[in-house]
């Protein structure tokens, strides 16, 4: 892959955003290498995903626009379908993702981190939907994603506004979970990141699912969906042994994800 770079460490994976003189704008062929990332992650061994841009300066600056500037209507349309299921592809890995946001999250940026569970970010993290400046409207997600993780009202004034928000201010709505310095970014990512991955993958696997599936349907379907993925979770060799371990006051070595 030539934009995007996939590597594991145990049960960590990290998926960057590889093409920092362009601060990791994404052109067709990145947005395919993250969908080809994202099937590469293996529910069977990987605990949680990171996902961050290389360098200091930027997660991603949205869609390349040196790429889009003259396509037709039709091609625009290809393009919308590209990066829709490519922020797709992200959303459904089946392991918690966590954004580490540093630097620049504008456009394509701020929906990839938008498709992601969590965002952390750097002091220098700055969100924004620059679209309505340049003659188009969000196209991988953005007029979708964005209200769901902070609330229709807010999205809209981003949207129509092209308002950018900086660490702090993304913080207070709910846009980044945390913030930190650009230096320390990653490593608190990844504690973030073996936190969850210590706990039951099963569990974790099943809530992820549980929380995007309900988010789609109506409170009475959202509650038969979370019942299904409670009840997988129940006769597992880890429910059994983190229970027993409870009930005999002894700690747990390790889940064996079965
Ligand atoms: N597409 C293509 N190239 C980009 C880019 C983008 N989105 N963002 C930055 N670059 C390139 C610049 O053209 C420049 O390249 P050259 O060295 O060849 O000139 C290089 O990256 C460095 O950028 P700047 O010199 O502009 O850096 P800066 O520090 O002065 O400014 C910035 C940084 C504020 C992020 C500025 O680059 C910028 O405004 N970028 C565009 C942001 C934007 O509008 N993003 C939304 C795109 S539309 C979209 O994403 C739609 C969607 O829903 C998917």
């Amino acid at each position: 892959m030539d934009y995007v770079k996939f590597s594991r460490d145990g049960e960590i994976v990290t998926i960057t955003i590889d093409n920092e003189k362009a601060l990791n704008a994404l052109n067709a062929q990145a947005l395919r290498e993250i969908i080809e990332a994202a099937g590469m992650v293996d529910a069977n061994t990987d605990r949680c995903v990171v996902i961050t841009g290389a360098g200091k300066k930027s997660f991603v600056a949205g869609a390349d626009i040196k790429e889009m500037k003259d396509i037709t209507t039709e091609e625009g349309r290809e393009l919308a379908i590209l990066g829709n299921a490519c922020m797709r592809a992200v959303e459904t890995i089946p392991v918690p993702t966590i954004a580490a946001v540093n630097g620049y999250a504008l456009g394509g940026g701020g929906e990839l981190a938008c498709a992601c569970d969590i965002r952390v970010g750097g002091e220098n993290a700055v969100f924004g939907q620059p679209e309505m400046g340049i003659g188009i409207t969000p196209l991988f997600g953005g007029t979708q994603r964005l209200p769901r993780v902070i609330g229709v009202g807010k999205a809209k004034e981003i949207i129509y506004s092209g308002l950018r928000i900086k660490a702090d201010e993304a913080m207070r709505i709910g846009l980044l979970n945390a913030v930190y310095p650009i230096d320390e970014l990653m490593e608190r990512a990844y504690e973030m990141a073996k936190r969850i991955a210590a706990n039951s993958p099963i569990g974790v696997r099943e809530a992820k699912a549980s929380i995007n599936e309900g988010m789609q349907v109506g409170i009475e379907d959202a509650m038969q969906i979370e019942i299904g993925h409670a009840a997988v979770c129940f006769g597992t060799d880890d429910q059994h042994a983190a229970m027993n371990a409870f009930v005999e006051k002894r700690k747990l070595d390790k889940f064996m994800n079965r």
